[in-house]
C-alpha cells in the first residue's frame, strides 16, 4: 500500500493538511489510513526527538543529528510504517527522509552521507508520493509570529530556512513524479482539494 509523505519548511501547513488528507483518502475509498509523524512517531522516537530538538544546551554536531534523526526513523519504520503497509493501510507521514536531506543538507551535511545513513536505517522503504507544501520563508515568519513562536525561527534563522527551501526546490526538479510542489500560501481548503486530486489520480484511477 502507498506511503504518502508531507514536506515543507516550518509552519508550511503540514499538520493542517494531513487532517484533510486523512478524511479525503477515506472519501476516495481507502479502507484504513494511518497518520504518523517524524520525528517522534514512536515512544523511542519521542525521546530522540526531545534530545535533538529541546535540549538546546547540548552541542550536537550536524553529523550526530543525521544519525539521531535516522535512528528515530529506523524505529518509526520498523514499528509503525512497515507493519501498517504490510497490513494494507495507507500511511501518511508528516515528514520523512526528505526532511533530513533538506534540513541537515542546509546545515552543511553532504546529501550522499545523509542518504547512505538513511538507507542503512530504513532500507527499501520509499514514499510513493511526497507533497511539498511550498511557502516563502517570510510566510513562515508571519505564521510563527501569529502563533507566538518567533523564538523557534530565531534559533534556526531565515537564511538557513531559505537554504532548506532551496533543497526542496531541487528535489522537486530531480523527482517530478514522486515529489509534488503545492503552493502552500493558498487557502487550506484549496490546498486540500489539490492534494486530494493528486491522490485520486495516483492511487484511485481517474
Ligand atoms: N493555507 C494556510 N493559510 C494560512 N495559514 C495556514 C495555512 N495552513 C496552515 N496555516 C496556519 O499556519 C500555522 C502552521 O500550520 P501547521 O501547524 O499546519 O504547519 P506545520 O507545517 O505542521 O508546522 P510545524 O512546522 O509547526 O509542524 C498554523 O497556525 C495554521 O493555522
Ligand atoms: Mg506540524
Amino acid at each position: 500500500m502507498p506511503l504518502i509523505t508531507l514536506e515543507g519548511i516550518d509552519a508550511s501547513g503540514k499538520t493542517t493538511q494531513i487532517k484533510y488528507l486523512q478524511k479525503n483518502l477515506y472519501s476516495l475509498g481507502a479502507d484504513k489510513v494511518i497518520v504518523t509523524q517524524e520525528p517522534g512517531g514512536t515512544v523511542v522516537g519521542k525521546e530522540i526527538s526531545h534530545l535533538v530538538l529541546k535540549r538546546k544546551e547540548l552541542d550536537i554536531y550536524p553529523s550526530t543529528e543525521v544519525f539521531l534523526f535516522a535512528a528515530d526513523r529506523a524505529q518509526h519504520v520498523m514499528q509503525v510504517i512497515k507493519p501498517a503497509l504490510t497490513e494494507g493501510h495507507f500511511v501518511v507521514s508528516d515528514r520523512f527522509v526528505d526532511s533530513s536531506i533538506a534540513f541537515q543538507g542546509a546545515a552543511g551535511m553532504q546529501k550522499e552521507f545523509i542518504q547512505a545513513v538513511n538507507h542503512l536505517a530504513i532500507a527499501d522503504i520509499k514514499p510513493h508520493l511526497t507533497i511539498w507544501l511550498d511557502i516563502p520563508v517570510e510566510v513562515t515568519v508571519e505564521r510563527l509570529d501569529k502563533r507566538g513562536e518567533s523564538d523557534r525561527l530565531e534559533s534556526k534563522g531565515v537564511v538557513y530556512l531559505q537554504r532548506v527551501r532551496d533543497f526542496y526546490t531541487q528535489m522537486a526538479e530531480n523527482e517530478p513524479y514522486r515529489f509534488k510542489r503545492i503552493d502552500g500560501t493558498q487557502k487550506p481548503e484549496e490546498i486540500a482539494k489539490q492534494i486530494r486530486q493528486l491522490c485520486k489520480d495516483r492511487f484511485f484511477g481517474r
